[in-house]
């Protein structure tokens, strides 16, 4: 089943292009979103004033990258919340908000319980999810299936992937529908989303140095990411999977947080990864978070920037650059994602640990 692999998990990473590519099929066509899938909440879409997304781990770092995306396409407001938290703090919600859940599984009973809870409230409930007829989807309005293929290790890789796609499609969508963006930004965004998937591809032919890496940081106690604007989910993310793979603290914050608390904690040797914006990102984000990196250099730490092909801003003070090939910068995390998927792996892989079935751990948590 594993089909030559080592692990589920490395052939799972193998397929995030094809997930992203799966997910977009028949939904991006001729530089336009066709989203079929939202018919039953077509009429009741034009009066939605809110967006609130619900999730759990993995699948709601997919949505703060949806987040930032259907806002700024869209201008619609959009609220991410855990969906254990959510359920439980007497939100504010009525007919005019859409509630969208995201989940690989379908069946983990947070997340359930938060989509009925939101449906009998009055709100509209759009699911995003990976397992066809599982019970989420059954309790909501409408469903946007991600095109993954099943997951088996217990870890969430290509799930994320194509959750990410599915989230700019919906932004797209709704920017269609209220006229935000015109049809040529429109068309470029969504050219510029199909060569994602053929982008994964180079972006996983640097497997071996990121194995050489882990290998060298085996017996690491503690790992820091730093990321800002869309490099902030995925920053949250490289954290979660070394916790969860490797059992290794590890952390994952906004880059414009560490002056506020967490520069405190730099010392020499800390490992530090940074997901460096592009520096064509029109917010400037870029050469902020190049000093950040000079500032936690400065102080002894070692730092693996994740950095854009030909930004050469960040190579006089990164140990090691890992590069990923330009996209639209909202589309990059879905690139910058690959390498921190891999580090988490080989790292476990590194101190002989099951890749695929981590302590402790479930692959669909059906309790709440
Ligand atoms: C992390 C991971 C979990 C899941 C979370 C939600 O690698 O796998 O954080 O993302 O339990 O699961 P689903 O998407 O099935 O609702």
């Amino acid at each position: 089943e594993k089909g030559g692999w080592s692990s589920f998990m490395a052939k799972e990473i193998s397929e995030e292009p094809e997930a992203v590519a799966k997910t977009l099929l028949g939904r991006a066509v001729d530089g336009a979103v066709h989203l079929d899938d939202l018919d039953p909440i077509r009429e009741r879409l034009l009066t939605v004033n809110r967006i609130i997304i619900i999730a759990c781990g993995t699948a709601a770092y997919a949505g703060i990258l949806g987040k930032y995306a259907i806002e700024q396409w869209s201008r619609l407001p959009v609220e991410v919340e855990l969906a254990h938290e959510f359920r439980y703090r007497d939100p504010v919600l009525d007919d005019h908000t859409l509630v969208v859940s995201i989940s690989q599984s379908g069946e983990t009973m947070d997340t359930l319980m938060a989509v009925k809870y939101a449906r009998e409230q009055g709100a509209q409930v759009l699911s995003i999810c990976n397992t066809q007829g599982a019970t989420i989807p059954r309790e909501s309005d409408a469903v946007i299936y991600t095109h993954a293929g099943p997951e088996v290790a217990v870890a969430s890789t290509k799930a994320f992937v194509a959750q990410g796609t599915a989230l700019f499609l919906l932004g797209l969508h709704l920017a269609t529908l209220r006229g935000t963006l015109s049809s040529e930004a429109i068309a470029d965004l969504v050219d510029d989303l199909k060569a994602i998937p053929e982008k994964i591809e180079r972006v996983l032919e640097t497997g071996d140095r990121i194995k050489t890496l882990a290998g060298w940081m085996a017996d690491t106690r503690s790992v820091l990411f730093l990321g800002r604007h869309v490099g902030y989910p995925i920053a949250l993310e490289g954290a979660l999977k070394l916790k969860e793979l490797a059992y290794i603290h590890a952390e994952g914050f906004a880059a414009g947080e560490l002056k506020h608390g967490p520069i405190a904690l730099i010392e020499p040797g800390q490992i530090v990864f940074v997901i460096v914006p592009s520096p064509r990102d029109p917010r400037s984000l870029h050469p902020k978070v190049v000093s950040n990196i000079q500032e936690i250099r400065a102080r002894g730490a070692r730092v693996i920037a994740i950095a854009e092909e030909g930004d050469a801003a960040v190579l006089p003070f990164a140990d090691e650059v890992l590069h990923i090939p330009l996209a639209s910068p909202l589309f990059e995390p879905l690139l910058a994602v690959v390498p921190l998927h891999i580090f988490g792996m080989e790292l476990a892989a590194a101190k002989g640990l099951d890749v695929d079935q981590p302590r402790n751990l479930a692959k669909s948590v059906t309790v709440e």
